[in-house]
């Protein structure tokens, strides 16, 4: 038996990177898996990669900064499984890089409306299914820089400090009623968010982690799989860093 078996799980952003490995990872642990992503085709590769080892999952496209995407890939879970246990809110983008008094305003509002607005409403629409089921986990993918700040990054930085502080208030207006909801905080990892960025750039970014590496998608899903088990069944409202220890100096 897995750690996740008879659960359904929800993941946003789940066609890529760290969504896709922690996807595969709650499928193997027994979950009925739900990906989501705003591209159709990576999601629908990683509905394929589980089944091909014998996993369960299925595909609901969503623009995770329409409020009314994400109350359909609720309503669409529930159709499907019969109940939501587990949501992780982890589509995201990197955004302009540039500093705050230049930064574009379109770009602000375009990281904020993803990386912030879209965490908040799917929170919005998965705690009453998750109250109905009568108990329910939220993982919140925010950052490292949900911590500390990143020069260049105005946008990101305040929207992953929202997701923790956002996760905090779920904690404290759900956790009598059986909800645990965290928030997880990556290092940089390998993964296509980092497509742009040049070797010399990649260096540097190692070098910040004591552990002289960037981390990969893999061993932040191994985090966020304990977060959503019953194993973790006394953490609430923490940020729960997975970084080499980039946060540690
Ligand atoms: N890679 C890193 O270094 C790193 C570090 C810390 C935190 N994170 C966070 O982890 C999460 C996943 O990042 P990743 O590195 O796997 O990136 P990624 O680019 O590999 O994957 C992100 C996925 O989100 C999807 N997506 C983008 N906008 C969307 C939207 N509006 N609606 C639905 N889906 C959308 C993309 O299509 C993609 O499949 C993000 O929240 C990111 O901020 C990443």
């Amino acid at each position: 038996m897995g750690l996740l078996t008879g659960k359904t799980a929800l993941v946003t952003g789940g066609g890529s990177g760290i969504g896709r490995s922690i996807a595969e990872l709650y499928a193997k642990e027994g979950a009925n898996v739900v990906i989501s992503d705003i591209n159709a085709q990576s999601g629908e590769e990683t509905v394929q990669l589980i089944k091909s080892n014998a996993g369960e999952a299925f595909f609901v496209q969503a623009d995770t900064s329409r409020a009314v995407d994400n109350e359909l890939l609720v309503s669409k879970t529930i159709e499907r499984y019969g109940s939501l246990h587990i949501a992780c809110n982890n589509a995201g983008v990197g955004g302009p890089s540039s500093p705050t008094g230049e930064y574009p305003i379109d770009g602000w509002d375009r990281v904020i409306a993803i990386n912030l607005s879209g965490v908040f409403y799917g929170c919005r629409y998965q705690i009453p299914a998750m109250l109905k089921t009568g108990n329910g986990v939220i993982i919140n993918m925010a950052s490292i820089l949900g911590q500390v700040g990143f020069p260049n990054s105005p946008a990101y930085v305040a929207a992953k400090h929202g997701v923790v502080g956002l996760t905090k208030n779920i904690a404290l207006e759900y956790a009598a009623q059986g909800l645990r909801a965290v928030s997880v905080g990556p290092a940089f990892i390998h993964t296509p968010l980092l497509k742009d960025m040049d070797e010399d750039t990649l260096k540097f970014l190692a070098s910040k982690h004591p552990v002289g590496r960037l981390g990969r998608p893999e061993e932040v899903a191994e985090l966020v799989l304990w977060l959503s088990s019953d194993k973790a069944s006394f953490t609430n409202g923490g940020y729960y860093a997975v970084d080499g220890g980039y946060l540690a100096p």
